[in-house]
């Protein structure tokens, strides 16, 4: 074992838990294991939560601004990480990242606007352009031989179309997938051809595995980087996103001023005083956790596909680039997405995300979250193979 135990099973019902305590609403029963929701169930680094407890222990809770060590972790991170050199005038705190895409598709485009998506996607990629009254275009990844690829014909056509804003998921939730410098190289050219502007998600940018590198588009030109809204989060990468707090990178001036502008707009203050402390300390401290912690997330993902393979070979888990979420398909099983939702519920009694919650291209899919310890991720397996077999 390494420094940290990811082995250690914490309880996490009676929490006010998403996780947990949601699945009733959802899933009919919360009497299932959850594997659904993207959050662990990892402690967080030490370093983060002692310095939440040292905040408490102070007893006031006034109102706080953002501090120069904060901005310095945030720039160490970037550098060190992404090789990204960035300015801390760029910065936007953000309490989160769906609240960041909702503000930069506000400021950016207009009502009935077209933004273009790459589907199956993060659901919330839909309803922040629909419920802001702007147009969703869809350029279908292609899914090719065990892999999702980018279709850069249809890519090409779609921004031809009038698209002002391209929504980037990088690393990709659902597929799994990071986009390689070439794919990057490619959409960044064709955006600055058609003159759209870019709002790259990289939320799931820290969970990568080797050899697969996280880019962020705005570092590869610096054209790209005055076209587009970057944002990064300690959220997924330590497991403290009930913490809400996130960045916005946004290097043009008046793009920025206009971002900015919209969170006034909803009195938007940046982030709460735990949001401050607990981003700075992840992102000044967490990174021997982080590294301990994608091995072991890498483990799970393979121990899953040795199971699979042994046990329900029918099923194909796609390669996990990134992130702790697995994209499982299980269309050759047959079954509609009615009765696979059914049987995981009823038989292995089990939580998944439904691959049509992503959209076109989801059917037959279902999303494991294997941010879990290992002991968890073998009573999920035996759940799925009841359910499956
Ligand atoms: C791609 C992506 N963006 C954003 C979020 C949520 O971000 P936040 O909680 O900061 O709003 C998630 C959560 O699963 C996600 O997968």
């Amino acid at each position: 074992m390494g420094k940290f135990n990811f082995d250690a099973i914490t309880n996490r019902k009676e929490t006010d838990s998403i996780k947990w305590n949601m699945m009733d609403n959802i899933y009919g029963t919360n009497d299932l294991l959850p594997m659904w929701v993207a959050d662990m169930d990892f402690q967080a680094p030490t370093e983060v939560t002692e310095a939440l407890m040292s905040r408490v222990a102070h007893g006031v809770f006034g109102y706080a601004v953002p501090t120069n060590s904060l901005h310095q972790a945030v720039k160490n991170w970037v550098q060190n990480r992404y090789h990204w050199t960035v300015h801390e005038n760029w910065f936007v705190l953000s309490s989160g990242v769906v609240t960041s895409i909702a503000l930069t598709i506000r400021a950016l485009t207009k009502e009935n606007g077209k933004v273009l998506i790459q589907t199956p996607v993060y659901p919330p990629f839909y309803s922040m352009i629909e419920m802001n009254n702007r147009e969703i275009v869809k350029n279908p990844l292609k899914y090719e031989n065990g892999k999702y690829e980018i279709d850069f014909a249809d890519f090409e056509e779609k921004l031809k179309t009038g698209v002002k804003l391209f929504i980037l998921c990088n690393p990709h939730n659902p597929v799994g997938r990071v986009w390689t410098k070439e794919e990057l190289d490619k959409m960044g050219s064709l955006c600055e051809q058609y003159g759209v502007q870019i709002l790259s998600d990289e939320i799931h940018g820290d969970l990568v595995f080797k050899p697969h590198v996280h880019i962020p588009i705005a570092s590869i030109k610096e054209g790209w980087a005055q076209n587009s809204v970057t944002c990064i989060a300690p959220s997924k990468t330590f497991n403290i996103p009930g913490i809400q707090s996130s960045v916005m990178i946004i290097p043009n001036n008046e793009m920025r001023e206009k971002v900015m502008k919209e969170q006034q707009k909803v009195g938007s203050h940046g982030l709460n005083i735990f949001g401050n402390v607990a981003l700075e300390a992840a992102y000044a401290h967490g990174e021997e956790w982080l590294e301990e912690l994608l091995d072991y997330v890498k483990a799970n993902a393979d121990y899953v596909k040795q199971f699979l393979k042994d046990e329900l070979p029918a099923l194909e888990v796609l390669p996990l680039e990134g992130t702790y979420l697995l994209w499982i398909n299980c269309r050759k099983l047959g079954f509609t997405d009615e009765q696979l939702k059914d049987r995981l519920i009823n038989i292995g009694r089990l939580a998944l995300e439904p691959g049509i919650k992503y959209g076109d291209g989801g059917e037959g899919f279902v999303r494991m979250n294997i941010g879990c310890p290992r002991e968890t991720l073998l009573e999920g397996l035996q759940r799925l193979k009841k359910a499956l077999q």
